[in-house]
């Protein structure tokens, strides 16, 4: 049983079971080109950069920066996300370094990284906190993390399907709002702070769930 291999086998044997239908549901295929702009702006980028999306899924993001000129890796525990991310860059014609591995395992260089990403991968973290502090590790000094997540126990659509044993491990299963996203990133050793869902002209998720995204500098050690 799921439970007794442990939360991350789990968590990752459920998208394994999603990973062949969920870009047929995912807001980053039908709201592309909200994303690729709000993403754009949000980077504040002048250039080509280097950039790391955790948790990436079927490459979302990371296929957004790639489209956008950055040099992209990505990581994400189930591998069957990852066919269809590999797919679709494949399908696309964008290079993205793709590897099979948890958040906690990626090998990742330290301060490699100007850019790190996590879009929607927070909630679904038994030790968000873990990743975080990762993704202050890989950046370089000044280097900007972006997080979007949103309060998803308010939307009965959005609610996963997790067994309930499972999702009582994992702190931030109801979602998380924009507040409790700047404390858990100050405390990783951010700040600056800025907002950029008010750049989305209509919301990219149906039913309005209330959602962030959120940037900040990581701070030098
Ligand atoms: C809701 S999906 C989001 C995917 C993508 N970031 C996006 O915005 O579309 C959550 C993803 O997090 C991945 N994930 C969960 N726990 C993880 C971990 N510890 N390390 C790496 N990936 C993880 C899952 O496999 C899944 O692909």
């Amino acid at each position: 049983m799921t439970m007794q291999r442990g939360v991350g086998a789990g968590v990752t044997d459920y998208w394994n079971g999603r990973a062949p239908r969920f870009d047929g549901v995912a807001s980053h295929v039908a709201r592309r080109e909200l994303w690729l702009a709000v993403l754009e702006t949000a980077f504040q980028a002048d250039g080509p950069k280097d950039v790391v999306d955790l948790g990436t899924g079927t490459g979302a993001c990371a296929l957004l920066a790639a489209s956008l000129g950055h040099r992209v890796r990505a990581c994400d525990g189930s591998a069957k996300m990852l066919e269809v991310a590999r797919a679709a860059a494949e399908e696309a014609g964008l290079a993205v370094a793709f590897q099979d591995a948890t958040i906690e395992e990626a090998e990742i260089t330290d301060a490699s990284a100007d850019i790190v990403t996590l879009r929607n991968v927070l909630w679904t973290l038994e030790h968000p906190m873990e990743a975080l502090l990762k993704a202050h590790s890989i950046l370089r000094p000044g280097g900007l993390v972006l997080v979007s997540d949103g309060l998803w126990s308010v939307a009965p659509e959005y609610r996963s399907t997790y067994p309930e044993a499972l999702a009582a491990r994992l702190p931030l299963h109801d979602g998380l709002t924009e507040a409790a996203a700047q404390d858990l990133l100050t405390q990783a050793g951010f700040s600056g702070f800025r907002s950029w869902q008010h750049l989305f002209p209509t919301s990219p998720y149906p039913g309005n769930v209330p959602v962030f995204v959120l940037t900040a500098r990581s701070l030098a050690r």
